[in-house]
């Protein structure tokens, strides 16, 4: 089982969310932070120092509505191409982000995954991305996965090559390939599909975002930039996905698990 109801960090406040209604995995594409910035006359790179504050208090509100998985758009393959100077900004403060953060994160029981290619990424984050995850591996109470140097279109790539490379080597049929093979051959095989993915800053698009798992969640586009992201934006979205009527293909909603290709069914949770 992918679910962990019956538990709970003692640091994190008692339950006020655990209904069918509210999403096991909520995708958040933080969008805006640049023009949040310059229309109040700061450099771009100050709403990102904005964007992490915005960030920390979204984990802590997730932690406190028992979203199982919370999965955030940190950077795309595709952002290298901002400035030079705006891409190194965004790698200080990943850096800056495990340094400071994971200890909480890691008392809270938050498991850490990091989820992308690993190319072009400095040597010393793959460090701080793999002690992250390794150090908090046995965390249940709820699973972050930034995705970093991610783009789906990437992962699916990969997906494909890894599953040619295992026909060519005779290890599976290609007849055989089905989107449960496919699943299980992304960044992320056990963990299950994006409920509710939402974005922030106006902009209505995936931007190469999980659009894989995104088959079937349900999507939230808000009309304020990420750093001013806080509670109330959270609840907005959160009301506006329990009052969704979610069929996947059929003519009512499914009852337990909603994924109809789930990548779990593979883990056999
Ligand atoms: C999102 O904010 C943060 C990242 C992409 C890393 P942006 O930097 O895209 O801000 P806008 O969209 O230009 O305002
Ligand atoms: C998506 O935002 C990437 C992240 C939030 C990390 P972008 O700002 O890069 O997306 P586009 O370029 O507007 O589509
Ligand atoms: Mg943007």
């Amino acid at each position: 089982m992918m679910r962990d109801d019956n538990k709970q960090a003692d640091d994190f406040p008692a339950p006020q969310r655990a209904a069918a209604s509210s999403p096991r995995h909520v995708g958040i594409i933080m969008d805006g932070n640049g023009r949040w910035a310059t229309s109040r006359g700061f450099p771009r790179v100050e709403g990102h120092r904005r964007g992490v504050e915005a960030l920390r208090r979204t984990i802590r509100i997730a932690g406190e509505y028992r979203i199982s998985f919370v999965t955030i758009y940190a950077f795309s393959a595709e952002n290298w191409r901002r400035p030079a100077q705006e891409v190194s900004y965004l790698l200080g403060l990943l850096r800056r982000f495990i340094r400071n953060d994971l200890a909480e994160l890691h008392a809270s029981g938050v498991r850490v995954r990091v989820i992308g290619s690993r190319e072009n990424v400095p040597p010393d984050i793959i460090s701080l991305i793999t002690d992250a995850e390794e150090m908090t591996k046995a965390n249940t109470n709820m699973t972050l996965v930034v995705a970093f140097n991610y783009g789906s279109r990437q992962e699916i790539a990969d997906a494909a090559r890894k599953l040619a490379q295992q026909a060519v080597r005779g290890e599976i049929d290609p007849a055989a390939i089905d989107p449960a093979m496919i699943g299980a051959n992304l960044y992320a095989p056990d963990i299950p599909d994006p409920d509710l993915i939402i974005r922030t800053s106006g902009e209505q698009r995936l931007s190469n975002f999980l659009m894989w798992q995104a088959a079937y969640a349900e999507f939230v586009f808000l009309p304020i930039h990420w750093p001013d992201f806080d509670r109330a934006a959270f609840d907005t979205a959160l009301a506006e996905f329990a009052a969704r009527d979610r069929r996947f293909g059929a003519l009512s909603a499914a009852p337990a698990d909603p994924a109809p290709v789930g990548r779990a069914a593979l883990t056999g949770s």
